[in-house]
């Protein structure tokens, strides 16, 4: 008997090229996600799970999947997954860190760009017919080269920022849990408190995972520490940040501009204040979304998938199994 496997999503020709061929796939093939019953009705008997970042992989969800003998998440992220509860059942999670690394921090970069220079606003003036002449106060904006940028977390996204910075001749801060002096050393970053980055910071950008440490990192009291002219730039989840407080501080003026590739709720509903603020630009969730980028997550998950089925170590995994 073939192994039976549930994709939640559609996956890019090749990689699904690779998964028809190793076991019997069914495909969830709408655009939104699997409502949570489906989820959990086709669960119920697979040998193996591809999923997406939007998907719950509850504890309920695991321990009913009695056969279930391997996790694969088509992301780097893994927030949306219990596991403990799949550690507790033996379960291997995959995830694929790495291939999307560069795709989001170019995003990151764009954002941080975008928003400096206005881009946004600049693409509207020009398309609504607002271009009468060239003003020598219009538009401005900031500068980003010999800006001072802070990361908060500096894991591989946080540090591809970083060489990226470089590059735009900034000042470098950063603050993660822990100091990673070979970083230091590389490119030069000083790592500071939290507190710290964000008084000095001109360019904030977020690297951090979401959990029970970082959820709402970013709220009232962390705005009141940025500067005025303060971009927020966030690759990262969008729990992060509390909305509300972000909302205030655009509104205020406490901070200048977010550019959010992640939301809280995500996706953030069409009517949600955030859109019409001049100052914020909101894109959606598409860090790694380049084809070379998505193609090798799908591929890397079909591999996870596929040697967790045959009870072999998965590629990546965030949770090993036995
Ligand atoms: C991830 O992989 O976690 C990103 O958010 C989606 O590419």
């Amino acid at each position: 008997m073939p192994f039976t496997v549930f994709v939640t999503r559609h996956l890019t020709p090749e990689a699904e090229e690779k998964l028809n061929a190793f076991c019997d796939v069914e495909y969830w093939s709408e655009e939104t996600p699997p409502p949570y019953e489906v989820l959990m009705e086709k669960t119920r008997t697979i040998d193996g799970l591809v999923c997406l970042l939007t998907d719950p992989i509850d504890k309920q969800l695991i321990d009913q999947a009695k056969s279930l003998k391997v996790i694969s998440q088509v992301a780097v992220g893994v927030d949306n997954i219990d596991l403990d509860a799949a550690t507790a059942r033996n379960i291997p999670v995959g995830h694929t860190p790495d291939l999307l690394t560069d795709a989001t921090a170019d995003l990151a970069f764009a954002l941080i760009l975008a928003a400096a220079r206005r881009l946004g606003e600049a693409i509207d003036y020009a398309r609504e017919g607002h271009w009468q002449t060239w003003g020598l106060t219009t538009l401005l904006g900031e500068d980003v080269h010999s800006a001072t940028l802070g990361i908060i977390g500096m894991g591989r996204i946080g540090k591809a920022v970083a060489k990226r910075a470089r590059g735009f001749n900034m000042d470098i801060f950063y603050f993660s849990r822990s100091r990673v002096p070979k970083v230091e050393s590389e490119l030069g970053v000083t790592h500071v408190s939290l507190p710290e980055l964000l008084e000095k910071s001109d360019i904030i950008s977020l690297h951090v995972p979401l959990n029970e440490e970082t959820e709402g990192l970013i709220g009232a009291p962390q705005f009141e520490m940025m500067k005025q002219h303060a971009i927020l730039v966030n690759t990262a989840r969008g729990a992060v940040i509390d909305t509300d407080a972000l909302v205030a501080a655009l509104k205020s003026g406490q901070i200048g501009y977010a550019a959010l590739d992640v939301t809280d709720p995500e996706p953030l509903p069409h009517t949600h204040e955030l859109y019409r603020l001049p100052n914020a630009i909101i894109v959606p969730h598409i860090g790694s979304a380049t084809r070379a980028a998505r193609n090798n997550i799908a591929l890397l998950a079909v591999d996870n998938l596929i040697a967790g089925l045959k009870g072999m170590p998965l590629p990546k995994a965030v949770v090993r199994g036995k």
